[in-house]
């Protein structure tokens, strides 16, 4: 299983949403989320969206991510219409489509660095053997070649965030989302691990939307988009 999981025609976006809106509750308790977003990423691009806490970023990504529904507008995934479907259906697409990057690592402590790649990838159909030499390939690629049969308790916070991005990237879902992946790494480890996601995705063809507070890899983006209060704006100028 090397070749991507996907062909799309490139020049059809991978992302592409237009008016987007997010509301949570309803009645007198709605909050709107997301206000009207308009987006387009390229495939290949790797761009990074920036905003404070509370702008919407998780909810965006959470919508790209086919965990939530959009209340109002269009969203395509390379062309895959993500509004107007059941909740039922978005399953299916997120294992299709997409590889998720948390704040924290999210690795199951009981498994080791291997098990809680290939596992993931049983889940995708994998056959046993096939799930573990890919673990092992990507693992490798990471640089934890050595670390196959760790557990997450016996790596450094750094390591740890290699398995996760290593577990988003394995199985070459298109788009990988990473939700402030260096939150909780000191600034060496967060630059070395996103180069790493950013040259791995680069070399592997992914998308990847990495919403970041983190001002010292901004340099690493194609493209920086903020976000504030559910609107995207312009860069701000301060
Ligand atoms: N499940 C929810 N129910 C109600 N409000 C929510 C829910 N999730 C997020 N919100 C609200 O939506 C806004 C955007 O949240 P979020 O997307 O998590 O922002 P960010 O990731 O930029 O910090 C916040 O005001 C938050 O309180
Ligand atoms: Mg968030």
């Amino acid at each position: 299983m090397s070749a991507p999981a996907l062909t799309v025609d490139t020049k059809t976006p991978a992302i592409d949403i237009r008016g987007l809106t997010k509301t949570y509750g309803t009645g007198a308790l709605a909050f709107q989320a997301l206000k009207g977003v308009d987006m387009r990423v390229e495939q290949g691009e790797f761009m990074m969206l920036v905003g404070p806490s509370g702008s919407g970023k998780t909810t965006l990504l959470s919508i790209l991510g086919c965990v939530l529904a959009p209340t109002e507008g269009e969203a395509r995934l390379f062309g895959e219409a993500l509004h107007g479907r059941k909740e039922s259906e978005l399953p299916r697409l997120r294992l299709e489509y997409i590889g998720f990057i948390f704040q924290g690592h999210n690795l199951m402590a009981a498994l080791t660095a291997e098990q809680n790649i290939a596992v993931p990838l049983e889940l995708r159909g994998y056959g046993h053997s096939a799930a573990i030499k890919e673990a092992r390939e990507i693992l490798t690629a990471v640089g934890l070649k050595d670390k196959f049969a760790k557990r997450p308790d016996e790596l450094s916070g750094g390591q740890r965030q290699r398995v996760a991005v290593a577990r988003a990237i394995a199985g070459r879902p298109p788009l990988i989302l990473a939700d402030e992946p260096t939150a909780s790494l000191d600034a060496e480890s967060g630059m070395q691990v996103t180069k790493l996601l950013k040259d791995l995705c680069s070399q592997r063809g992914h998308t990847v939307v990495c919403v970041t507070h983190d001002n010292r890899i901004f340099h690493l983006a194609d493209r920086t988009v903020h976000i504030e209060d559910g609107r995207i704006v312009p860069a701000p100028s301060h």
